[in-house]
């Protein structure tokens, strides 16, 4: 599936059929070979955007995964770069591709951090947090930034109804509802339960000055809309 590197089919249904953590650890060693990893044109747009808004000094990656946002924050961060995640398989992956960062492995809805960074980044991770989650992901992330540190991360806009990308969306939600209505461990996994308007609203709520920027060097839709924003939430002083 994917490539020839990537995992099999029946490898990404076993998986499937795992809970979260488990189904990144079987995932882990070929993660990079397929695209659920973050790709370049997203990495390099974000960190683009945020090397506009200062300088910044240590540099948290929440669900860092393989590291794929360990680059972004290297590249805009003067100081210690850390990866949190809770599978220890894609923290080995991470670790290895770069040895010079810290990791954690830990629950983003429990971060065990406290006023320690300046800015924090995540990856194609929101969809695994439930809306009702949310807040306590936002409130750690909060918690884990100095005042005035920045959280920011991209959020795809919604395609448009006429496209093909509205319908696989929905047909992946749906699938995914049924699949753990039935199955035990649920695996959460959601495109559309994330819209950009709720991240404000539970950003605001958990103490941040929320905006979302354009990123325009990933296209637009039809309507002249960005296909994707970056979400930058200030902890307020
Ligand atoms: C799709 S991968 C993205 C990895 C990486 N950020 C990237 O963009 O390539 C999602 C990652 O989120 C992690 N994850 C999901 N839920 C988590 C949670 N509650 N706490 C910590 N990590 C979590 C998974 O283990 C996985 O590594």
């Amino acid at each position: 599936m994917f490539s020839p590197r990537g995992p099999s089919l029946g490898e990404l249904c076993v998986q499937a059929l795992s809970s979260v953590e488990h189904g990144y650890d079987l995932l882990a060693p070929k993660f990079d070979h397929t695209p659920f990893r973050t790709p370049r044109s997203i990495l390099d747009a974000t960190a683009e955007a945020l090397s506009g808004l200062g300088t910044f000094d240590t540099g948290l990656d929440v669900c860092c995964g393989t590291g794929a946002g360990l680059g972004v924050l290297r590249s805009v961060c003067g100081g210690r770069i850390t990866g949190v995640d809770f599978s220890g398989g894609m923290i080995t992956q991470a670790r290895a591709a770069q040895p010079d960062a810290t990791f954690v492995r830990a629950d983003a809805r429990a971060l065990p951090f406290d006023a320690h960074f300046d800015l924090a980044v995540s990856f194609g991770a929101l969809g695994h947090f439930l809306p009702a989650e949310r807040p306590a992901l936002f409130a750690g992330v909060h918690r884990a930034l100095r005042p005035g540190g920045v959280f920011a991360f991209p959020v795809g806009s919604p395609p448009p109804r006429t496209s093909v990308a509205h319908w696989v969306t929905l047909g992946f939600d749906a699938a995914m509802r049924v699949r753990n209505a039935v199955w035990r461990p649920p695996f959460v996994m959601y495109y559309r339960t994330n819209p950009l308007s709720e991240n404000l609203v539970d950003l605001t709520a958990a103490g941040f000055s929320a905006e979302s920027l354009d990123l325009p060097t990933l296209g637009h839709h039809p309507d002249g809309s960005a296909r994707c924003r970056l979400v930058v939430a200030r902890k307020r002083a």
